[in-house]
């Protein structure tokens, strides 16, 4: 053994001791939040703290044995920031384990952070493929989707319906390029072609020049990836600007979830694909819509399912490991085996700690993403280089 493997040993050794006697003291689990609350995604880090909150207060406030404290950090979606934020988690606060984030950009600083310093981490929605890829490992898990999966389905989708010429438009981005990516790869195959690729920067909402090259273009329907606040104008300015009724609009199911209030009328009618939506006949969805109302006042969204699934999947691993954060090997190999019960329907994590899920077709009918079919039955994201 050299000085530096001995030191190694030693370090491992003493966060062993300090987790096993922190547990022997009933120290309470630390969860670090690092979730967007101000900017275009606020709405969606309210929602998925909201989730988190409700699986633990159903089970009496513990989780895995402990009770919880909570760390919060706001990460305004801003990947410039997002290395020092979530250092103020791991160093400053010395989180269990960290919940977060939104946006694939500060995910995939989170998760390089939680691989230096082997913290664990549950992504509650970024999408970034590489998360679940080549960055996977015993440490690293996601309750929401990978960006290739909403984007996919939904190309089956349009393809199916004979719809042959897209323009995409999204935000440049890792979420907007993989989205595209991923619908581009079910389009093409299903014999359509993409005529256009238009992005801006995010989280810029000047969409006018882009509408008006679409209406240049004529092309059969467009595809798009936007959410939150960018969704909510995104729908409006593509009504206002006349093209709803000439060029069928589709997108990732985020454009219209979380958004209908703001989106009125103008969100009639529209077709998405995602791995949730507000008509779905199971009894898990009925007890926790219920359930959400009642505390919140308000209609849960895919955001906040996502966030009361990365709350089970901590559960799962950590009744498994009695509360013990340290044992990371026990804690995958427990969620690696679970069937998760959430409100989109049963699901399991990949390999790589990806969820397998079906995604559902769905139509905005009234202030509801109506699920008219299912779009990709038990989708799982491709093999990316996941070496466990
Ligand atoms: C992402 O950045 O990965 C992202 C953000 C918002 C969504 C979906 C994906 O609704």
């Amino acid at each position: 053994m050299n000085a530096r493997t001995s030191l190694t040993a030693l370090a491992a050794a003493a966060a062993l001791l300090a987790s096993a006697s922190a547990m022997a003291q009933g120290a309470k689990l630390k969860v670090g939040l690092m979730l967007p609350y101000t900017g275009t995604y606020a709405a969606l880090g309210v929602a998925i703290e909201n989730g988190f909150r409700l699986y633990l207060a159903e089970q009496g406030g513990k989780i895995g044995g402990r009770e919880v404290e909570f760390s919060k950090v706001d990460d305004e979606s801003d990947p410039a920031k997002a290395t020092e934020n979530v250092n103020k988690l791991i160093k400053r606060d010395g989180v269990d384990v960290l919940i977060g984030t939104v946006h694939s950009g500060v995910a995939m600083a989170m998760a390089k952070a939680a691989k230096d310093n082997n913290v664990l981490l549950i992504v509650p929605n970024a999408g970034a493929d590489a998360v679940t890829g080549p960055m996977c490992g015993n440490n690293i898990y996601r309750s929401s989707f990978s960006n290739w999966q909403p984007g996919y389905a939904t190309g089956e989708v349009m393809a199916k319906k004979g719809i042959k010429k897209a323009v995409t438009i999204t935000w440049k981005y890792a979420a907007g390029d993989e989205s595209v990516k991923g619908f581009k790869e079910a389009f093409e195959k299903g014999g359509g072609s993409v005529v256009k690729e238009l992005t801006l920067p995010f989280p810029n909402v000047e969409f006018q020049a882009l509408l008006t090259e679409i209406a240049a273009i004529k092309p059969d329907a467009v595809y798009t990836f936007f959410a939150g606040g960018g969704a909510v104008k995104f729908v409006k300015d593509y009504d206002a600007a006349g093209l709803k009724k000439s060029i069928p609009l589709y997108g990732s199911g985020f454009l219209t979830d979380g958004t209908l209030e703001a989106q009125g009328a103008s969100a009639d009618g529209l077709f998405t694909a995602l791995h949730y939506g507000d008509s779905l006949d199971n009894a898990k969805d009925k007890s926790f819509r219920l359930a959400y109302a009642k505390t919140y006042k308000l209609q849960p969204d895919v955001y906040a399912v996502q966030g009361y699934d990365a709350a089970q999947i901590l559960g799962i691993g950590l009744n498994a490991v009695k509360g013990d954060v340290s044992k990371k090997a026990e804690f995958a190999a427990a969620v690696e085996k679970a069937k998760i019960d959430s409100p989109r329907g049963a699901f399991t994590l990949s390999k790589a700690h990806n969820p397998v899920q079906d995604m559902y077709l769905r139509q905005v009918v009234g202030k509801e993403n109506k699920v008219v079919g299912i779009a990709s039955k038990s989708l799982a994201d491709p093999a990316r280089g996941c070496k466990g």
